[in-house]
């Protein structure tokens, strides 16, 4: 249970990062979701302490981000966006290493780490230095430490990017297989959809939109995306493309046209935000 109270985080004389933000999360997974720039790694630092907040503060699980930050970091595991692996040492010798400073005796993070990395599908490679991994290899192995840690809250930053679509569903099973809860940011709509009970949109700072998956989309319901080489009546211009939201009804004759219909996403979400459609 994370409960954000009036948070903010203004960079020395930059932008003000996270502005005024109060949310209560509580579901099972949680995503976060908002184009580069938009806050969420900041959020996630502050709520995992490795930020100090300008203003406001967090209660996870019934402690305070800023009171106890040491309460906090026991019940919690926080994979950075940029997290890299120390290249000697094998995913096998890193996971057990975080696991004994978690407390875990030498034998249970033996087998906890063995477990976890042959789930995220590292068995091959568990005993490779890391250096030798690939990108989505070395995230891989980054989920195997949430996995194995059994905190009560997991926090990962994009936690697929740069993965290729099978390493993808890898981490997703992965992910889905965490016995917390699990805080996550993505920048793959696809992602927050399978996996999220609940999302919550970010933009220049502040949370502007919530809920579950259908709930965001229940605005577009009855609606598809119209893609056209030519403008369309009322269409906007986006990537070189004419973009339009129309009722399912009139999916015939737009394809007639020549047009591409499409099944409504959370990607819809951003395309009309970032180009004030009107849907
Ligand atoms: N250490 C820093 N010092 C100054 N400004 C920063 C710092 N870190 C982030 N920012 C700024 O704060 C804002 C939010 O950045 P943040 O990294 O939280 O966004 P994000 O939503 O995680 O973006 P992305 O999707 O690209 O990862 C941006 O304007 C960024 O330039
Ligand atoms: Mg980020």
């Amino acid at each position: 249970m994370i409960e954000i109270k009036n948070i903010m985080k203004k960079y020395g004389n930059g932008p003000i990062a996270v502005n005024d933000v109060t949310e209560t999360m509580s579901k099972r997974v949680t995503t976060l979701i908002g184009r580069n720039g938009a806050g969420k790694t900041t959020l996630l630092r502050m709520l995992s302490t490795q930020l100090m907040p300008t203003s406001g503060t967090a209660v996870i699980n019934g402690h305070d981000i800023i009171k106890e930050p040491h309460k906090v970091r026991n019940s919690i595991v926080s994979i950075p966006q940029e997290a890299s692996p120390i290249g000697i040492l094998t995913p096998y010798e890193q996971v057990r290493m975080y696991l004994i400073g978690r407390r875990f005796s030498l034998s249970d993070a033996s087998l906890a780490a063995r477990q976890a990395l042959e789930t995220v599908g590292l068995e091959s490679s568990m005993h490779s230095p890391s250096d030798t991994l690939s990108g989505g290899m070395k995230r891989k192995m980054f989920v195997a430490i949430a996995l194995a840690s059994n905190a009560e809250i997991v926090f990962l930053d994009e936690p697929t990017t740069g993965l290729d679509p099978l390493s993808r569903l890898e981490v997703w099973s992965a992910i889905k297989k965490l016995d917390g809860n699990i805080l996550l940011t993505t920048h793959y709509m696809e992602e927050a959809e399978n996996l999220s009970d609940e999302v919550f949109l970010q933009d220049a700072g502040k949370i502007i939109e919530s809920g579950t998956v259908k709930k965001l989309l229940k605005r577009f319901s009855g609606k598809i995306r119209v893609e056209s080489q030519s403008p369309l009546d009322g269409s906007t211009m986006l990537g070189g493309m004419h973009i339009l939201y129309d009722i399912v009804e009139n999916a015939e004759k737009h394809v007639k046209n020549g047009a591409n219909v499409k099944k409504i996403t959370l990607d819809d979400l951003f395309i009309m935000r970032g180009v004030d459609l009107e849907y």
